[in-house]
């Protein structure tokens, strides 16, 4: 495995950690990690792939040095991974949750750069007014009592209850991310995804093969509503994975890392 560092747009530093040789692979991952949920992606598929997982801003060794982005500013950080360190050609880009947020910008911006896309647990619809509410209620919690009070919260959404409650290495990983992550990186991240774009009308013009990936306990990025949005894109398969929640690459690697790995072979 290799990790590498370089300056990205506008001075901040970008950390990426890559593995293998092959087709570009670029794996985005999910608030509030950084490139350890896709450890078992960048071990496994790196015999086929040259898998490229960098830390988003402020997220890992990624520096924030602006508390304002977008999910658009994250897709140009995602072009300037690219141009560092693919030499031509697109790339197949695979993002889980406020990953996928960013995977559809940079289809949105940069479509000309795709060979195919695949947005695990995540959803294409802009914030509701009261997802909004809770994400400001993260901020202040963050603000008020740190960073792993704010989202510590979350974990019974990531993970499922036989990954959650026995000790392991699933769930101290999750754990680390998340300790280590700033309070300055939750409430940048939480700022930018209520402020994220509505991708709904826009998916019949999504012209890219798109592999769609969820959970079967998935509350954030729910089977059925998954279901109904990924079959309003012109070319994708829809796949629900049993016994997972939202961390399917981390609870069930051997079944993502599969059908990844048949997705990209069609
Ligand atoms: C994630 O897993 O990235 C987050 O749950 C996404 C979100 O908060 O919308």
């Amino acid at each position: 495995m290799n990790r590498l560092s370089f300056l990205g747009k506008r001075g901040n530093l970008v950390h990426v950690t890559t593995a293998g040789q092959g087709k570009p692979l670029v794996l985005l991952h999910g608030f509030p990690l950084d490139h350890r949920q896709w450890m078992a992606q960048l071990e496994s598929l790196s015999a086929d792939y040259h898998v490229i997982a960098p830390d988003l801003r402020g997220f890992g060794r990624s520096a924030l040095n602006e508390p304002d982005y977008s999910m658009a500013d994250l897709a140009d950080d995602v072009e300037q991974v690219r141009m560092h360190l693919v030499a031509s050609g697109p790339i197949a880009l695979c993002g889980l949750s406020m990953g996928g947020y960013v995977a559809l910008e940079y289809w949105r911006g940069h479509s000309d750069r795709l060979s195919a896309l695949i947005l695990a647990n995540t959803k294409p619809d802009a914030d509701s007014e009261p997802a909004r509410a809770s994400r400001q209620e993260m901020i202040n919690q963050a603000r008020q009592h740190g960073s792993w009070q704010a989202v510590s919260g979350m974990l019974p959404k990531l993970l499922t209850d036989v990954h959650r409650n026995v000790p392991g290495p699933i769930l101290s990983c999750v754990e680390q991310m998340m300790r280590e992550c700033s309070v300055e990186a939750v409430v940048a991240a939480q700022q930018a995804m209520s402020h994220r774009a509505d991708f709904i009308p826009l998916l019949p013009t999504l012209q890219v093969p798109t592999l769609v990936i969820t959970g079967e306990h998935d509350p954030i990025a729910p089977p059925e509503a998954t279901r109904k949005w990924a079959a309003v894109l012109p070319h994708s398969h829809c796949h629900v994975i049993p016994d997972a929640a939202h961390l399917t690459p981390l609870e069930v690697p051997a079944t993502f890392n599969r059908l990844v790995s048949q997705f990209l072979a069609e």
